[in-house]
């Protein structure tokens, strides 16, 4: 399900169309009389929920939406996953299941030497973004708690790969320094992420819900920390490195430093940090090691690699997105007047996440 407003993209979906047991609603996940109708008439089993408000930055520019979605959408699905549950003679039940996909922001912040984030890591979102991500997990525990409904959550840490909408920190930098555009990086650029490949975030979905017990959440994460900067140079390095081996690539895209010699580092613009932007995320995936057999299957250089070859390899879909996104997504999270020179900062920063 996607609705028109969000950062779905149906074009992302053609690979799938193909597929016999694929079908495609356009609704949104509060409306719960679609919700119901679908569920109970395709007898559904299993429901895998993703959808949601996802960006940071548009969190805080407004808050209302991510509410609706992420808290009271995830309840309207809460409350149809109920009742097809209770719907099923109990020797069907053991088979349903609702899993739900969060993100390890509900932790908050990391100190520099802080232990990275466990299951049992207090709750402390910082953005309204998280927090409503929160509020869903909580909201799905106690479905599971009071209403039986058998649940699994899983707590992921930042996504990249293909088909990410251009607004998220790796597509954003990369088209921009294909076209020639400022690469925004928030506050110093330390902040640390750990990232984590779209298809390994997958994987270790598939593996909760073969392996994991209901009820329990399991955090999944790639297992290499980087701070923002680093990042954006690991980035920039990849596209100068391509477009000087490519006298095709030089010529589709003449506003690059690297289509004539330069290098993208110098598009790089710190900006004023984002608020209440958290300083580290870093997640401790034992358990899901340990109990599910998943562990990441991609290094962060090879999906790095992969990611920029597919986004130089389909720009008819990230083309058009950039052209219908909203200004202030194409250059910077923030203000133009907030942007600082690398020259007038001493040390290297970063920009958004999920
Ligand atoms: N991207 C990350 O780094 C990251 C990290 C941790 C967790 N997550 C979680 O993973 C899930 C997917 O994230 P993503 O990065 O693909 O986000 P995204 O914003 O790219 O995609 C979200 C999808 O949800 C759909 N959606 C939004 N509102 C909806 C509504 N009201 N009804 C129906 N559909 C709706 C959109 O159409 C879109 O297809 C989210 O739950 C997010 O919180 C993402």
């Amino acid at each position: 399900m996607a609705p028109a407003s969000s950062a779905g993209n149906r074009a992302s979906l053609e690979p799938c169309e193909k597929t016999p047991r694929f079908s495609f609603v356009h609704g949104d996940i509060g409306d719960s009389a679609l919700v119901d109708e679908l569920v109970a008439s395709r007898a559904i089993d299993t429901i895998v929920h993703f959808a949601a408000e996802s960006h940071v930055d548009r969190s805080i520019n407004a808050p209302d939406v991510f509410l609706a979605t992420n808290v009271l959408g995830t309840h309207t699905l809460l409350k149809a996953a109920r009742r097809q549950m209770e719907s099923l003679p109990a020797s069907e039940r053991v088979r349903f299941r609702f899993h739900h996909v969060s993100t390890d922001e509900v932790y908050g912040s990391l100190g520099e030497s802080d232990p990275a984030f466990t299951e049992h890591t207090p709750y402390a979102p910082n953005s309204p973004y998280a927090a409503s991500k929160a509020a869903s997990d909580h909201l799905v525990r106690a479905y599971h708690r009071t209403f039986g409904v058998p649940v699994s959550t899983s707590n992921c840490s930042n996504n990249y790969g293909p088909l990410q909408f251009p607004e998220k920190l790796i597509p954003l930098t990369l088209v921009n320094a294909l076209e020639g555009r400022p690469l925004p990086v928030y506050g110093d650029g330390m902040n640390r992420r750990d990232w984590l490949h779209v298809e390994d975030h997958c994987r270790g979905i598939e593996r909760v819900l073969e392996r994991g017990v209901c009820g329990e959440c399991y955090n999944i994460g790639g297992g290499t920390e980087v701070p923002n900067i680093e990042l954006v140079r690991m980035l920039c390095r990849r596209v100068d490195v391509r477009l000087a081996a490519d006298a095709a690539l030089r010529a589709r895209y003449p506003h690059s430093p690297a289509g004539h010699g330069g290098r993208s580092e110098s598009l790089i613009e710190y900006v004023t940090d984002r608020l209440g932007h958290d300083r580290r995320y870093a997640i401790d995936g034992r358990r899901a090691e340990h109990e599910l057999g998943y562990r990441p299957a991609r290094t962060l250089d090879q999906g790095l690699d992969e990611t920029v070859d597919w986004y130089l390899a389909h720009e008819d879909w990230w083309l058009p997105l950039r052209i219908n996104s909203r200004p202030e997504f194409l250059s910077s999270a923030t203000d133009p007047s907030s942007r600082r020179s690398v020259a007038a900062c001493c040390r290297s920063g970063s920009h958004t996440t999920a």
